[in-house]
């Protein structure tokens, strides 16, 4: 035993399900730090984001520390099909909500149980610490003081927050416990309890083993990130494209031990190694690109944001800005349908086709995008949603397939998505790869 592993064993939270559920403050980064802690105490960690937390914290981050897949929507599954937030809330031994932002406190308050974390503790037994952070004048507001009031009369215990320099500037009341105190709060809550739950296979499972490798052997094409069409030499149009859904695909198909060609616009994340990566900035280059790359690809996975209009005569000079400027735009090719059209007509086995659609606040288009574009799989999202659009580590999205239902997925991390969508592709091309030759010729 190492003098770590002594200690973690002697600690009161050795053993123990701590369910560390992260609300969206800018503290939420200093949820790692609390994750790590928890593990060297030898705890296991099952984390929980509500949708804000993750614009100020990666879903990733708390996966990699925890081993565990974050929660993030009361809708969600495990692999086995017990819902996961229940499992979760059963199982735990504490719930440590930190930091607290005042909303949650105020949905927690009342019992409104629209995002995972207040999901929880409504259903769990489970003592709950939690750490409020926010501007000082939120907390001693009356309704957030109603809250933190009504919180502990639920037997919640409530570590008040640290004065201090705040995020905005301000000194005040609001910084997050420090983590010795929230510790030592889990451990007061706990002490003279047993363990709840010693039955891992009662408690939410360990992340999964990663994929298989069963897409060796296969070359995948990836496009990725937004384009951007020229309107002179230093002004152009373009989308809010961040490119992280193809790059998970990417990263998660190399992963898979596919050789992956990434095409790719206008990114804000770095490009993983490992990919042949062709930078294509407008929609014309990215055609040419993919011509080039599609015969012989057995997936095309089209992610990239392709601008959909582009100006028909981009000035060569810097337009000057006099008076109104009048832009005349013409579509660009539909590149995609273009490459359904190719592999159609390509020699030996036709590529898997995904294509991807951003829609604003209804998916009611998609079906029929998904047969005008031919594509085997349409992956659907309404990026006008909390933590789903551009820019965002996670996605909830909609697989819409020729003649089978659609499936929605919960919302997940970006990756967790990407792994899903590669498990569908794997499925296409073994039903591909099992029909003769001579049927694909003319299906
Ligand atoms: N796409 C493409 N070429 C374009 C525009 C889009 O290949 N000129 C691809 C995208 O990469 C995506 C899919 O087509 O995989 C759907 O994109 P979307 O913009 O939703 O569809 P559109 O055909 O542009 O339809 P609409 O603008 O009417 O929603």
């Amino acid at each position: 035993m190492t003098p770590e592993s002594a200690a973690a064993a002697r600690s009161p939270l050795a053993g123990r399900l701590i369910l560390l559920a992260v609300t969206g403050s800018i503290a939420a980064y200093k949820a790692a730090e609390l994750a790590r802690l928890l593990v060297a105490a030898g705890a296991e960690v099952q984390p929980l984001m509500t949708a804000s937390a993750t614009h100020f914290l990666g879903p990733l981050t708390l996966e990699a520390l925890t081993r565990r897949r974050v929660l993030l929507d009361p809708l969600e599954l495990l692999p086995d099909r017990r819902i996961a937030h229940i499992v979760a809330a059963d199982t735990a031994d504490a719930i440590l909500v930190a930091p607290a932002t005042a909303r949650w406190m105020g949905a927690m308050a009342n019992g409104l149980a629209d995002d995972v974390v207040t999901a929880t503790c409504l259903a769990s037994a489970a003592p709950v610490v939690v750490a409020p952070a926010m501007d000082g004048e939120m907390w001693s507001h009356p309704a957030t003081q109603g809250n933190a009031i009504k919180l502990r009369d639920f037997g919640y215990r409530v570590v008040e927050p640290e004065s201090g320099p705040l995020a905005s500037g301000a000194v005040g009341q609001g910084r997050l416990a420090d983590a010795v105190r929230l510790l030592s709060a889990l451990e007061e809550v706990l002490a003279g309890r047993p363990i709840r739950e010693p039955d891992p296979a009662r408690r939410p499972p360990l992340d999964p083993t990663p994929r298989s490798q069963d897409l060796e052997g296969r070359r995948i094409i990836v496009t990725a990130g937004g384009t951007s069409e020229p309107i002179d030499p230093v002004r152009s149009i373009t989308n809010r494209s961040s490119g992280k859904m193809g790059i998970a695909i990417a990263e998660a198909a190399l992963g898979r031990g596919a050789r992956v060609t990434l095409i790719h616009g206008v990114v804000s994340v770095p490009l993983p190694a490992g990919a042949e990566a062709i930078a294509a900035e407008t929609a014309e280059r990215l055609r040419v690109a993919l011509r080039k790359a599609l015969p012989g690809a057995d997936a095309l996975l089209m992610a990239a944001a392709v601008a959909d209009f582009r100006v028909k005569q981009p000035a060569e000079r810097k337009l000057p800005r006099e008076g109104e400027l009048i832009l005349e735009l013409e579509p660009t090719p539909d590149i995609l349908r273009e490459a359904v059209e190719r592999g159609a007509g390509m020699p030996g086995r036709r590529p898997v086709f995904v294509g991807f659609a951003a829609e604003t606040g209804s998916l009611l288009r998609a079906r029929a995008k998904a047969a005008r574009k031919g594509v085997d799989l349409l992956v659907a999202n309404d990026v006008s949603e909390a933590g789903s659009g551009f820019g965002s580590d996670t996605n909830r999205v909609t697989l819409f397939a020729p003649g089978m239902p659609a499936v929605a997925l919960p919302r997940l991390p970006k990756r967790e998505v990407a792994e899903r969508l590669l498990d569908r592709v794997v499925e296409l091309l073994e039903e591909r790869d099992a029909r003769p030759l001579s049927a694909e010729a003319v299906s």
